[in-house]
């Protein structure tokens, strides 16, 4: 899989999305094997590399965050071996920080969100990741009910019979602990018990990788007799659903922990400054090969529960913890060739093909080359690279997983240049469709100009109109897109989204039988055809999202969906929308409707408009639509919050929270966070020097509260 490492500051909006949606497939698959199978392809660091690329995309358009996006989603699903367990309380992942840098930043955003005074001291704990896999363990009157896996987070599986065999994980807990208590934590295994189990596996011809996937597997056992005879073990550090309050603060309620019986890690610390934070984390790194079992980073938590509650959760990930992970490797081995990509997008992109090499453990065949200018060795502001020496098939090269994107090409070794080799020329056609490929004037990135006739364009943009999020057909994959793409046979070509709606129509008609087609039986012909009758009725989201416009992904398609309510409505602003002229034109009313959207700004708005500009897209609407009925979105509230479902502005200075604060307990209670006052404003919080906005909103007549108002009318005291 192709893998764009142009820096994040010169991605196009167009690339981003592209990247993102890239990112949110690739590594959903890598989830599915590590947590699936237990069996990943790429090296943790990799992975790690693939997330934060995701997370730093995301970070500067936060407008395209899909609602399928990796920073959303935890893990993979429950494989289906062992029942299904629903984690009361979800259980979440943590982000990553690479350097001092980023922990003095994740130190300085848990203050700026609480507002915390700068003299005041926030206290955080400092201990190791712990490299194995998290369990849930629910005890029930103190006695062990349930043991689940993460899975996705929201469901896991249930392996309570092998987690009885773990001599670690106590079966009841003494009288002071609640009637109800999730106790989490990580199992593990030891180093040295992994080698001994891996070369008692081997004689019968068994193996295992690594001491996670050695635990993994351990625990997944279908005969519990087969777990017990492991060494699992076990650290508690977490928890989920509690009957009643555990402690003041996460230190002393893992110490309880450990008088209930649970191994608590002894290199956990309290901190009371970033300084001491990264001489923890320091002094961990340097004692990791004499730890007896694999870590792979430093987790920091805020101390104090009342903050952590505050601090509450992003989707993923709370915002009181982080996990601060070890370094990079590097790895040498031999460019053996460089493939071109085409993207959905026209993107040429080259990827580089390795001697496989093991970096971390695992094995690396690809890695990025970003662009021409990379191989060339010109960096992004023309400047030289690598001392400005160029990367040629048959080099030696020094590759590595950064904190930033990966795996990357660092180097060559210029003393193992072949002596024959030649500097690599990019390609000016399109390796899709032959189609002259160019590069503009300050852009970085060359591209197809086939636009609607390169099939490496039409083919992707019917993967995408055909894949899980969007119009969800089984049975129309890759290889079957491909196939009916470059089939000539008028019975059988699908060259636009209508198309797959009257393939069974014009199969019909026609004397070609797909059924007798190399790839197709009978069974797999009705089932896709059932598919596809299926998907005659859609939802509105999913269909917009399926149309592939610009910067509409997942979350923006909602976006609209919510606001819209009915396609029609959707289009009509779409076509009708006249951006603004120039400095103090707005634009007319369907342009500022569609641009005030929740979460929708103008660079949205915009390729919007483009696309019903163009003839071909309302064309390929108005044959889709013949074909299939988009579903009205149907209007959301959660009627138990006082603000669900309204619009919220806040205003002036906010004294008992931070607007990142404000923000976030109003989304999660229902409400829209907006930035500006207009008519479909329902309620103003206004504090102190507040100016326009409250001046407006009186004006419009709409209620204006303060920020004591506000605790009281969502029932918080602050
Ligand atoms: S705290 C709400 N502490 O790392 C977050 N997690 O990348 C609770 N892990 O899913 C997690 N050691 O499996 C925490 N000392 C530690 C950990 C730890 C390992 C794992 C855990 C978690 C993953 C997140």
């Amino acid at each position: 899989m192709p893998l764009s490492d142009k820096p994040v500051e010169s991605l196009t909006h167009e690339e981003a999305a592209a990247e993102l949606e890239r990112l949110a497939r690739e590594i959903a698959e890598h989830d599915r094997r590590y947590h699936g199978e237990d069996a990943p392809i790429i090296s943790d660091a990799d992975y790690d590399a693939l997330r934060i690329r995701n997370a730093e995309i995301e970070a500067r358009f936060p407008e395209l965050v899909r609602a399928d996006s990796p920073s959303r989603s935890v893990g993979a699903a429950p494989s289906g071996t062992f029942g299904k367990v629903v984690h009361a309380v979800p259980m979440l992942s943590l982000d990553n920080v690479f350097s001092d840098g980023d922990v003095r930043d994740f130190v300085a955003s848990v203050r700026r969100f609480l507002a915390f005074p700068p003299e005041g001291e926030i206290v955080f704990t400092a201990e190791p990741k712990i490299d194995g896999l998290s369990m849930s363990l629910r005890y029930e009157n103190r006695r062990l009910v349930t043991g689940a896996t993460r899975g996705d987070g929201t469901t896991g599986e249930n392996v309570t019979a092998n987690v009885r065999t773990i001599a670690d994980i106590p079966q009841t807990l003494p009288d002071d602990a609640p009637d109800v208590v999730e106790v989490r934590g990580e199992v593990y295994m030891r180093r040295d018990d992994f080698f001994a189990l891996q070369k008692r596996l081997a004689e019968t011809g068994q193996s295992i990788a690594n001491p996670r996937n050695g635990a993994a597997g351990s625990l997944r056992q279908k005969d519990p007799e087969v777990t017990r005879t492991r060494p699992l073990r076990f650290f508690a550090y977490a928890w989920g659903q509690v009957s009643e309050p555990l402690g003041e603060t996460q230190y002393d309620v893992v110490r309880r922990f450990g008088d209930w019986g649970f191994p608590v890690n002894d290199r956990m610390v309290r901190c009371h400054s970033v300084e001491e934070l990264l001489a923890h984390y320091h002094k961990i790194e340097a004692e990791r090969a004499e730890i007896p079992y694999d870590i792979d980073g430093v987790v920091y938590k805020v101390d104090r529960l009342d903050l952590q509650e505050r601090l509450g959760f992003r989707s993923r990930s709370p915002r009181w913890a982080t996990a601060h992970k070890f370094a990079a490797e590097k790895a040498m081995t031999v460019l053996n060739g460089i493939d071109i990509q085409v993207g959905r997008t026209g993107a040429l992109t080259p990827v580089a093909r390795l001697e496989p090499v093991t970096v971390g453990g695992v094995v690396v065949t690809n890695a990025t080359l970003h662009n021409e200018d990379y191989i060339r060795g010109i960096g992004s502001s023309g400047q030289p690279i690598r001392d400005g020496r160029d990367i040629r098939v048959g080099d030696t090269v020094i590759i590595q997983r950064a904190g930033d994107v990966i795996p990357q090409i660092l180097d060559i070794v210029p003393e193992k240049r072949p002596a024959d080799s030649k500097p690599y020329e990019f390609p000016d056609v399109c390796p899709a469709c032959g189609s002259h490929a160019v590069r503009e004037e300050g852009e970085a990135v060359r591209r197809c100009t086939g636009g609607l006739i390169c099939p490496a364009q039409a083919v992707e943009r019917l993967r995408h109109f055909v894949s899980r999020n969007a119009f969800d057909i089984e049975g129309l994959g890759e290889k079957q897109i491909e196939f009916f793409f470059q089939a000539q046979d008028p019975a059988l070509k699908v060259q636009s989204p209508a198309d797959i709606f009257t393939l069974k129509a014009r199969q019909a008609n026609s004397l070609t039988r797909l059924e007798n087609i190399d790839g197709f039986g009978e069974i797999s012909v009705r089932k896709l055809f059932a598919a596809i009758e299926d998907r005659r009725r859609i939802e509105f989201s999913r269909f917009l999202y399926a149309l592939g416009i610009r910067h509409v992904g997942e979350t923006n398609a909602k976006r609209l969906a919510r606001h819209f309510l009915s396609f029609a409505a959707f289009r009509k602003a779409g076509e009708e929308a006249v951006p603004p002229a120039g400095k103090g034109d707005p634009g007319n009313a369907a342009w500022q409707e569609l641009n005030g959207v929740n979460g929708i700004g103008s660079v949205v708005a915009e390729a919007i408009v483009d696309f019903f500009d163009e003839d071909h897209n309302r064309q390929a609407v108005d044959a889709l639509l013949e074909q299939v009925t988009v579903l009205d979105e149907e209007p959301v509230g959660d009627v138990s919050s006082p603000v669900a479902g309204k619009t919220v502005v806040f205003t002036g200075a906010l004294e008992r929270m931070s607007r990142d604060e404000a923000k976030a307990m109003a989304e999660k209670l229902g409400a829209k966070v907006s930035g500006s006052v207009s008519k479909k404003t329902d309620l103003v919080v206004a504090g102190p020097g507040a100016g326009s906005k409250l001046k407006q909103a009186t004006e419009l007549g709409i209620e204006v509260i303060d920020e004591d108002g506000w605790f009281a009318l969502v029932g918080r005291e602050g």
